[in-house]
């Protein structure tokens, strides 16, 4: 028999002792064992925590699952809104990975949206051809991704030739199906926005010079007078197809205010929707097939993009789709959620699985804008906080059902209270030489931690609150990953961080520095002491990984964690606890390679200072 077959096999037998066990605690929960008292150790919570306990939906490992940002608009250099919109996204799919590690099983997709009068004018203003820019700016959404290590695994641009046949070959679809018809369009249209208005959502606002010009109420953008004879896509027809999908999955708009608010738009009428614009006034865009005088409406062209990069229109496309979850900002919510499904199930489809909708960061208040000149540019972040650390702090802050207000002063006491001295603290209070000598991990005392709390001895040196720690960290995976299901990144990182200040509790509490290797009475307490904490920070580093991927890594290799340890389902926390063997005890610590955070200078000038009122 082959090693690795030797090792599958014990890896299956491991499981399935874990996956029982966990089985049994989850009946246990329901009520259903009919056991009238718990023991002391089954009243104590999960023993490890493996894959079994994740939630059921999506834990096959070969299970696929599609992740994609909203293509980016290239008229303007990116800013940290589209930062986070690519970054919820990017730890999303990064901890999808670390449940099922199987590369094969997920994808994840960005990239630019390049057509339509908005890219059309942009370029006219700067003296550009289009295409020009759309290679500079869609470059620096590359360059950008890149460098805060975004792992997508596939960047469109819609001016790409595989995108139109995409595009062209899903109109002919919606047109064979008798969804298209030619029909005067007469209405408000806001290139900023890229979206047809009705009356009731247009205001007129004064100008500089004394006139009034009308604006879109929800954006603030200015908005023009169309009309011309265009195709039309029957929406009005899937007012009540949304309505059942919506019923019948109510997890498909996530989070939930955000699945109300659509449910409500539907509740009003639902006219049908103009998908073309005359080519003399849109020339930059893909053409109508058939109908060269015709350009198709950059929203429809836009949407299209998460079919093309699985391959649409070829059959490849059907194995992702539509194990799809969209990660997309909350203004762009009505695309997203009526338009796309409408066409989707137009043209024979299902809607995606899951939208996760997020809110904005603005600036002093304010909404960022090139025209108010308080753009955050994110590279600038991205170098003065680290990448680690300005991806930690916008998911740590940014809340997605809140618009969430940027200033430096909020970054640095974050990083520094967090990432420097709570987690960065911990990791050298345990392994720094003067404590850990020996640069190991080492023995768990069974008789100095019994896995029953409140049991009196000699040797018990275990209090309450240690309990309390051990409990709080075995449930942690299952907390962090319901979390992320209900895509509040924030507060997955907020439970770490509390585990992280009870950690370092524990470690004031029993003050390893005060404990002498060479004495019998201490050695193994205090073995046990540094055991648990290194535990705790294997948990905290195996968690931190979708956010925080190279800081992450450090600690992981500091501890000795190889990288095949690393995944959800290997993260069995103090199995000694639990009287099962543990691999990493005995080990050594992996080389000591510097601070884990570097403390942040509180006297930095500020990009942005908080706005005091
Ligand atoms: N091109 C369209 C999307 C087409 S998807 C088929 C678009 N582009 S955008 O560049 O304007 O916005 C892209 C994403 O960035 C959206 O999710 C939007 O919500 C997000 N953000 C733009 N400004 C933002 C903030 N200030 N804060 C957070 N996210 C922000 O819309």
């Amino acid at each position: 028999m082959r090693l690795s077959h030797v090792l599958s096999e014990r890896r299956r037998l491991r499981f399935g002792s874990v996956c029982t066990m966990l089985r049994t605690s989850v009946l246990r929960l329901l009520g259903r064992t009919g056991a009238s008292r718990l023991s002391p150790l089954e009243d104590f919570g999960p023993r490890y925590y493996g894959l079994g306990s994740l939630s059921a939906r999506d834990d096959a490992s070969d299970a696929r699952a599609y992740f994609t940002t909203p293509i980016f608009y290239v008229n303007a250099a990116p800013h940290i809104g589209h930062l986070y919109s690519a970054l919820l996204a990017d730890a999303l799919c990064r901890h999808r990975r670390l449940r099922s590690p199987s590369s094969a099983a997920t994808r994840f997709s960005t990239g630019t949206d390049e057509h339509g009068l908005k890219i059309q004018q942009a370029a006219a203003t700067a003296g550009l051809a289009p295409t020009e820019l759309c290679d500079r700016v869609s470059e620096q959404f590359q360059q950008l991704f890149q460098e805060a290590g975004i792992s997508c695994t596939d960047f469109i641009r819609t001016t790409e030739a595989r995108h139109r046949v995409a595009v062209q070959q899903f109109w002919g679809v919606l047109k064979s199906r008798g969804l298209l018809y030619k029909g005067l369009y007469e209405g408000w249209y806001c290139a900023s926005d890229e979206c047809f208005l009705p009356e009731a959502k247009v205001t007129w606002q004064p100008g500089p010079s004394g006139d009034s010009f009308p604006v879109s109420l929800e954006s603030g953008h200015p908005v023009s007078w169309t009309k011309e004879e265009n195709y039309i896509f029957r929406l009005s027809q899937f007012r009540e197809p949304l309505q059942r999908w919506l019923r019948g999955n109510p997890q498909a708009i996530t989070p939930e205010p955000f699945h109300h608010v659509v449910l409500q738009w539907l509740d009003e009428e639902l006219p049908d929707l103009s998908v073309s614009r005359r080519s003399s006034h849109l020339h930059w865009g893909i053409p109508v097939p058939g109908d060269d005088s015709q350009t198709i409406y950059v929203w429809l062209d836009a949407l299209v993009n998460y079919l093309t990069v699985i391959g649409y229109p070829n059959a490849e496309f059907k194995s992702w789709w539509p194990a799809t979850s969209h990660i997309i900002g909350k203004d762009i919510l009505k695309f997203h959620a009526i338009y796309w499904p409408a066409f989707l199930l137009g043209a024979g489809m299902s809607p995606p699985q899951r939208i996760y909708v997020h809110s904005h960061w603005t600036v002093c208040g304010q909404k960022m804008s090139k025209s108010l000149g308080n753009v955050v540019d994110p590279r600038t972040c991205l170098n003065r906080y680290t990448v680690d650390g300005f991806r930690y702090f916008l998911l740590r802050q940014g809340v997605p059902n809140w618009d969430c207000d940027y200033y430096d002063e909020k970054v640095v006491k974050l990083l520094n209270s967090e990432l420097a001295d709570a987690l960065g603290g911990l990791l050298n209070r345990c392994t720094a030489r003067r404590i850990n000598p020996s640069e190991t991990y080492p023995a768990f005392c069974t008789n100095c931690f019994p896995s029953e709390p409140g049991l009196v001895g000699p040797s018990v040196r275990a209090q309450a609150e240690d309990y309390a720690l051990v409990s709080a960290v075995a449930t942690l995976p299952k907390q962090v990953a319901d979390h992320y299901d209900n895509f509040q990144i924030y507060k997955a990182l907020e439970a770490v961080s509390s585990c992280v200040r009870q950690t370092n509790g524990f470690v004031q509490r029993h003050a390893p520095w005060k404990l002498n290797w060479e004495s019998p009475v201490d050695a193994a307490w205090l073995g046990t002491v540094l055991h648990v904490a290194l535990e705790c920070l294997r948990v905290f580093g195996t968690l931190l990984q979708p956010v925080t991927p190279s800081l992450a890594d450090k600690l992981l290799s500091r501890l000795g964690v190889s990288v095949s340890e690393r995944s959800l389902g290997e993260l069995y926390f103090l199995p000694r606890f639990y009287g099962h063997p543990c691999p990493f005890e005995g080990r050594r610590l992996g080389p000591e390679t510097g601070v884990l955070f570097p403390k942040l200078d509180q006297s930095r000038t500020w990009v942005v200072k908080a706005h005091r009122t």
